[in-house]
């Protein structure tokens, strides 16, 4: 199946995404692939027996976030150099998220920009990061602050590829998909419940539907600040669970998790959502081995973390929240002490 991705309302860019086995990809122009062990290790001759070309290079970095940085940025172009890459060269993200969002970005810069392709290889990628144009690095500033809107030419997902992918990180993208379905599409929502995840076919389908509404927000709204937000839902919680702990005990995807309960808690008590639609959210969540609780030691501590990531002392933080199963509610309005008293909520153990 074929999902076209067409950014009318701003740019005018259209590419494919193709979820199916990966094709056989001919081109006619010099290709470097860029990669990292633990995939290449496992995918890489698959991958090798799908493309031609003139002349094929692969560049392997290290595994990690704490490698999606301007230096690895630096030795992909280096490479990219010394092979005489040019301009009508192209390059291949293969791998997850991390590798596409620094290939992404080594192909804005090298000579100017050229073109790019995504092969995602983690289900967070397929359904996520590999749709949407955005690219860049870390610094020690924050995540994501240095980069570029740049779209890839074409996105494969081949699902095969997941057959490898540790099942930690399998939830992690189910953590996104379940927040695409909360926040626009209760239908998607339903099916999510009933769905076998195990089953290829299912898959794909579930694939798609979180490709479509990813390439419908980022069509209305390509570079940021509006309806794009609402895929923040659980992030605001998220990112200051993820910076108390280090970065270290939970996946991103798991973070998200906890953050849409914590933001269900919030939309509860402002009459968004019911009880019912709460408890069916935290099932599913808990279906595919989510987490759902977390420990908040010091609640003033952690609502003044949500302040961390604001570009201005007196901005407000926005919260995206549930509004029923398959709608969305921006609020930037919500008293403090409504805050402490859901953070305190956490304060102990629960269920
Ligand atoms: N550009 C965007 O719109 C966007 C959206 C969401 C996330 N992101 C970014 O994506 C990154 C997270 O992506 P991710 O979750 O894919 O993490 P990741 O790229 O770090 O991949 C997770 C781990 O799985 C391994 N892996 C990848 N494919 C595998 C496979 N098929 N089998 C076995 N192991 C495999 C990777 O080597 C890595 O160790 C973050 O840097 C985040 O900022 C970007
Ligand atoms: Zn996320």
């Amino acid at each position: 199946m074929i999902v076209p991705i067409y950014l009318e309302n701003s740019t005018k860019i259209h590419y494919d995404v193709t979820i199916d086995q990966l094709p056989k990809l001919i081109f006619d122009t010099k290709v470097a692939i860029v990669t990292n062990d633990t995939i290449s290790s496992l995918h890489l001759e698959k991958l090798l027996g799908k493309i031609e070309a003139p002349s094929l290079h692969v560049i392997t970095i290290p595994d990690g976030e704490r490698y999606k940085n301007l230096a690895t940025i630096e030795k992909i172009l280096d490479e990219l150099f010394t092979h005489k890459l040019d301009r009508k060269s192209l390059l291949i993200a293969f791998g997850g998220g991390v590798i596409g969002d620094m290939t992404g970005f080594t192909a804005s810069l090298y000579q100017r920009g050229i073109d790019f392709v995504q092969i995602p290889t983690t289900l967070l990628s397929q359904v996520d990061a590999s749709v949407g144009g955005k690219t860049g690095v870390n610094n020690r500033f924050g995540k994501n602050l240095i980069g570029a809107f740049y779209q890839p030419k074409a996105v494969y997902i081949d699902t095969d590829f997941l057959a490898t992918l540790p099942s930690r990180e399998f939830g992690a993208g189910i953590a996104e998909i379940i927040k695409m379905a909360v926040m626009f599409d209760l239908d998607y929502f339903d099916y999510l419940e009933s769905v076998d995840f195990s089953d290829k076919l299912s898959l794909e389908r579930v694939i798609q539907r979180s490709v479509e509404l990813k390439a419908w927000v980022v069509n209305q709204d390509e570079k940021e600040a509006g309806i794009r937000a609402v895929l923040n839902y659980g992030h605001t919680f998220a990112h200051v669970i993820e910076n108390e702990t280090a970065y270290k005990q939970y996946l991103h995807g798991e973070a998200v998790a906890i953050g849409m309960v914590m933001a269900n808690r919030l939309a509860v008590a402002l009459g968004l959502l019911s009880l019912e639609e709460e408890t069916r959210i935290k099932a599913l969540l808990l279906k595919h081995n989510l987490p759902t609780s977390y420990t908040i030691k010091d609640s003033e501590a952690f609502y003044a973390k949500f302040f961390l990531d604001k570009k201005s002392a007196n901005e407000k933080i926005k919260f995206i929240l549930p509004k029923g199963l398959g709608d969305f509610e921006v609020r930037d309005d919500i008293d403090k002490a409504l805050l402490i008293k859901i953070l305190n909520e956490y304060s102990g153990d629960q269920d």
